[in-house]
């Protein structure tokens, strides 16, 4: 049973969306109706994020994504509709709707009992007669049997139905074992194999605490290297850390982000319990705003290969948007923390972690190695790229401090660097401000949508059906004794989708919120109606543009010489925002 649309409006009513999303994202005001923000959503760094209070919308013209505020919840929280729902409610002290996906939140329940079973059974199978291969794995790990304990770890037995007999035997389905991703299909469809075979177990649990999914490690060598858990109703690589669960109460200060699962636990049995890894993917946006969420400072501390490097100048990106203090630790003679630790010791990592460079002069370091400050070409090519990372840095003590240390490196005056800098910034500033310019009145809408999956066959009649219908949801009483085409006659299929949801609604008086909108459409379909909802408008001239839309969209069949002409002519005269 659905949520009660009367609840859905109370709802977005009093989430106000400026408030919730600037819970998230710094937003500010710069020129017009709309607020502007890093979008939360992909990684930029001038600001194409925008809200706009009055219709109650955000949409990022960078990324595409937009909605009301229930679809900024479901996003950045990874969250369902109803639990996004929940979520909201939460924030204003309104009763939880007494309809919440009673299906959906059953089954999430399910899956997560039939994990905990599954991630007991694996650890039983650690400790018991089958074991003995993890066993001494872990102990030539040197991994202790109190981390063994702490983390859960277990092991899936070599062997095709271990741990599918023994789940069905508690009573769970083979259904249940695919949802959950702990089983695979036979080839011919038939049955199921268990997925982890003869595997160290990692549960991943999150902050909650549940058991959410599962990475396995092969003991020893070989590939794959690690398997985890596929996407479920329960787990998303993306939005989780291996170890988040522990190193949430980490007394450390810092969260330490490694790649191996290994390298964690190794972490933690040293006293760093603050150590986490991501799931076999880079490090996402959501991960650290979850990170954000317990601590002020990440320690980065990747492999110093080429890939480590890139990976950690992508991560410093991520996490220096949410403010968080980032430092980036390099472990020299050995490939990885773990590694390290065994050699050297606890004592000296944390000497490590203590004298490790700040991002600015990971950073720095960097670039010295890529472009080294030798030989006039040399010097010339490190300043170039010192300069550039100098004028992004926000505080001019900053970069007053570093730009003396470019300054000896390449053997300058600081003045010179200083000089340089600012003349970087201010050609950024102005390029910025353009951008920004052009942002905001630029036509509403492109020739295509953003998103791949939506494409116009006819760009102008689908330009008229966005008009039409952004028209009709500012001022639904503009559809009062007119005749309005039917959906079928709109040549966009996703854009007679929204009109015809829209047009029943108005016709039967309901509500055209976007809080009862976002549960109707897909994500993606939810960000491209908001995309055409958010173009420009003039109201005044509505009714004209109005009928307009409409002959364009009726006509579309007899493309003919004048309406071509006609079109041309509404570009010219720009009389409704030129959105023709
Ligand atoms: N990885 C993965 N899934 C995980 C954890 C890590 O696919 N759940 C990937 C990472 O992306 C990285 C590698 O596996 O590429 C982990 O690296 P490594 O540090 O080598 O793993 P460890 O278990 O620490 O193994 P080792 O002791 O060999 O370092
Ligand atoms: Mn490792």
């Amino acid at each position: 049973m659905p949520i009660p649309e009367r609840y859905l409006e109370e709802l977005t009513e009093r989430n106000d969306i400026v408030d919730v999303v600037g819970q998230y994202v710094r937003l500010s005001k710069k020129s017009g109706a709309n607020y502007f923000g890093l979008c939360p959503f992909h990684s930029e760094k001038t600001p194409s994020f925008s809200v706009n209070p009055s219709r109650q919308i955000y949409h990022c013209f960078g990324c595409g994504k937009g909605g009301g505020v229930i679809s900024f919840i479901m996003e950045v929280e990874n969250l369902s509709f109803q639990d996004a729902v929940a979520f909201l409610a939460r924030r204003v002290n309104m009763p939880p709707p007494e309809d919440t996906d009673a299906e959906g939140s059953s089954r999430r329940k399910v899956l997560l009992e039939l994990n905990r079973d599954a991630a007991r059974f694996f650890h039983e199978q650690l400790l018991g007669p089958q074991g003995a291969p993890a066993r001494s794995y872990v102990a030539r790990r040197g991994i202790s049997p109190a981390m063994v304990k702490n983390f859960g770890l277990g092991y899936a037995p070599d062997s095709w139905s271990s741990l599918r007999d023994a789940m069905e035997q508690k009573g769970y389905s083979l259904q249940d074992l695919f949802e959950a991703g702990l089983i695979k299909r036979g080839k011919n469809g038939s049955g199921g194999y268990d997925a982890f075979r003869n595997r160290l177990m990692f549960p991943v649990i999150d902050v909650r605490g549940s058991v959410i999914g599962f990475s396995g490690r092969i003991l020893g060598d070989g590939e794959p290297k690690y398997l985890n858990s596929p996407e479920t109703r329960v787990f998303s690589k993306s939005h989780n850390l291996f170890g988040l669960n522990l190193a949430k109460k980490s007394k450390n200060g810092y969260i330490i982000l490694v790649e191996g699962n290994i390298d964690v636990v190794s972490l933690h049995q040293a006293g760093f319990s603050g150590a986490v890894a991501s799931l076999g993917t880079s490090l996402t946006a959501e991960q650290a705003r979850l990170i954000s969420r317990f601590t002020d400072e990440v320690v980065l501390c990747y492999d110093s290969d080429e890939a480590g490097r890139k990976a950690t100048a992508r991560a410093i990106g991520i996490l220096e948007k949410l403010e968080l203090k980032v430092r980036v630790l390099q472990v020299p003679g050995a490939k990885d923390p773990d590694e390290f630790i065994q050699k050297n010791g606890p004592d000296a990592f944390r000497n490590l972690i203590e004298g490790s460079a700040n991002q600015v002069e990971y950073r720095l370091r960097d670039l010295e190695r890529l472009h080294p400050p030798e030989g006039d070409e040399g010097r010339v090519d490190y300043l170039k790229a010192a300069v550039e990372l100098l004028s992004g840095l926000p505080g001019s003590v900053e970069r007053e401090v570093y730009a003396q240390r470019v300054a000896d490196k390449a053997g300058v005056s600081r003045q010179a660097v200083l000089s340089e800098v600012a003349r970087v910034r201010k050609r950024k500033f102005s390029a910025q401000r353009k951008k920004e310019v052009r942002d905001q009145t630029r036509p509403a809408q492109t020739a295509q949508p953003v998103f791949r999956s939506i494409r116009y066959d006819d760009p102008r009649s689908a330009r008229a059906e966005e008009g039409l219908i952004r028209l009709l949801y500012l001022d639904p009483s503009l559809a009062r004794g007119r005749e309005l085409p039917e959906p079928e006659c709109f040549s966009s299929p996703v854009l007679g989708k929204f009109y015809a949801e829209l047009l029943g609604r108005i016709q039967s008086g309901e509500s055209l919120s976007m809080g009862v909108l976002a549960g109707r459409f897909t994500p993606d379909e939810v960000s491209h109606l908001t995309s055409v909802l958010n173009g420009t408008a003039d109201l005044q001239n509505a009714p004209k543009a109005l009928d307009d839309y409409i002959h364009i969209i009726s006509h579309r069949e007899d493309d003919g010489e004048d309406l071509r002409q006609m079109a041309e002519e509404y570009r010219k005269t720009k009389a409704y925002g030129g959105t023709i």
